[in-house]
C-alpha cells in the first residue's frame, strides 16, 4: 500500500515535470519565433502598432499642459541647456525662471532664451517665458505664487537635472489622475528613531534607504509636479516660522513642501519612474552633514505642524508600454 502510494506520487511528479518542460519549450519557441519576426522581417504592421500606440497616447493628452518652474542660481550655461531641452516637450505651456541673484539677468541670456522659446513655439503653441526676479536670496522664492498662470500644475525643477520629455509627460498624466498629489522623480523617506523613545524623533532617509526598503514618503521638489494652489498655501498659509527656518538654514524648502501637501491631503506622494540626467556637478546633497541637517528639519517641522503628516507608500508609477511582463 505504502509503496503503491509512493510510486503514484512519483509518477505524478514525473508527469508534472514533463508537462512543465513541454510548456517551457513551447514558451521558448514562441519567444524565438517572435524575436525572429521582430528583428528580421520588421513587417510594417509590427512597426504600425508602435506608431498607433504612440498616436493613441498623444491624442489623449489634454490641450492644457504644465508650467515649468525652474530654480537657478549663477549657472547660466545650465539654465540654457535646461530651457532648450524642456521647450521641446509637447505639453509645456510656460516657463517661469526663479531668479534670486543680486544682478538681474543679462540681455544676452534673455535674448538667447527668447530665441529658444520662439524656435519651439509653432503649430499654434506659444510658450510663455517669464523671469521672476527676487530681491532677497531665499529658497522660499521658488514657491512664490505665480500670477496669471494658465495651467493648473507646475513642474518644479532644479537647473542641474534633465528628464526626457517622455518621462515628464508620464508624470503629467499621473498627476492628471491625482490632482492633489505631489508627483515626482526623486523619492525620500522618513522613519521613527526607536532608540530615542517611541515618539517625536524622526530620521530622514536618502536614496539608499528608499532603495533598500522600497518605501518613500516624500518626493523632492527639485523634480516634481504639483497643483499651483500649493504655491499660495506655502507662501501665505504655512506658518511663517517654517519659511524663516528655510531661509536661515538655506535648506529643506522641499521637505516643507512635502509636509504641506501631505498635511492637506492625508495621502502619500507618487513616485514616477523617469530617466535622470545630471548636468551639473555639485549640489548641497554632496556636502557632508547633509542628512543630519535634513533630519533636524523633519523634527522641527513635525513640531511646527503639531504632528507627523507624511504618509509612506511603496507604489511606483511606470509607463506600461515599456513593460513586457505583467
Ligand atoms: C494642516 O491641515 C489642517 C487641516 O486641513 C489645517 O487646518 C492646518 O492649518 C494645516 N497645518 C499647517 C501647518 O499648514
Amino acid at each position: 500500500m505504502r509503496t503503491n502510494m509512493f510510486n503514484r506520487r512519483k509518477w505524478r511528479q514525473a508527469t508534472m515535470y514533463a508537462v512543465g518542460s513541454v510548456k517551457v519549450k513551447l514558451l521558448l519557441s514562441c519567444c524565438i519565433v517572435f524575436a525572429l519576426l521582430a528583428f528580421t522581417t520588421r513587417t510594417p504592421s509590427f512597426v504600425g502598432w508602435k506608431n498607433r500606440s504612440d498616436a493613441l497616447y498623444k491624442s489623449s493628452l489634454p490641450k492644457k499642459g504644465y508650467a515649468l518652474l525652474i530654480n537657478t542660481w549663477k549657472r547660466n550655461d545650465l539654465l540654457k541647456k535646461s530651457i532648450s531641452h524642456y521647450a521641446s516637450c509637447p505639453g509645456l505651456q510656460s516657463i517661469h525662471i526663479v531668479w534670486s541673484e543680486p544682478d538681474p539677468p543679462s540681455d544676452s541670456i534673455i535674448k538667447y532664451l527668447n530665441h529658444v522659446v520662439q524656435l519651439h513655439s509653432k503649430d499654434g503653441r506659444e510658450i510663455e517665458l517669464k523671469f521672476d526676479i527676487n530681491k532677497e536670496d531665499s529658497l522660499n522664492n521658488r514657491f512664490k505664487e505665480i500670477k496669471d498662470l494658465k495651467t493648473d500644475v507646475v513642474f518644479s525643477i532644479d537647473d542641474d537635472i534633465i528628464f526626457p520629455c517622455a518621462s515628464v509627460e508620464l508624470a503629467f498624466s499621473v498627476w492628471q489622475s491625482a490632482n492633489d498629489a505631489m508627483v515626482g522623480f526623486v523619492p525620500r523617506v522618513h522613519w521613527v528613531d526607536e532608540s530615542k523613545g517611541d515618539q517625536g524623533n524622526f530620521v530622514y532617509g536618502g536614496w539608499w534607504s528608499v532603495w533598500w526598503t522600497g518605501t518613500y514618503s516624500m518626493v523632492l521638489s527639485k523634480a516634481a509636479l504639483f497643483h499651483k494652489k500649493y504655491l499660495s498655501l506655502y507662501t501665505y498659509e504655512m506658518p511663517a516660522s517654517i519659511r524663516e527656518y528655510v531661509t536661515k538654514n538655506r535648506n529643506c524648502e522641499d521637505i516643507a513642501m512635502s509636509f504641506l501637501v501631505a498635511n492637506a491631503t492625508g495621502a502619500p506622494p507618487i513616485w514616477v519612474k523617469g530617466k535622470i540626467f545630471e548636468i551639473g556637478s555639485t549640489g548641497i546633497s554632496s556636502l557632508g552633514g547633509h542628512s543630519e541637517k535634513r533630519t533636524e528639519c523633519v523634527n522641527r517641522f513635525v513640531a511646527e505642524f503639531g504632528k507627523m503628516p507624511l504618509v509612506s507608500t511603496t507604489v511606483k508609477a511606470v509607463d506600461s508600454r515599456n513593460i513586457w511582463f505583467w
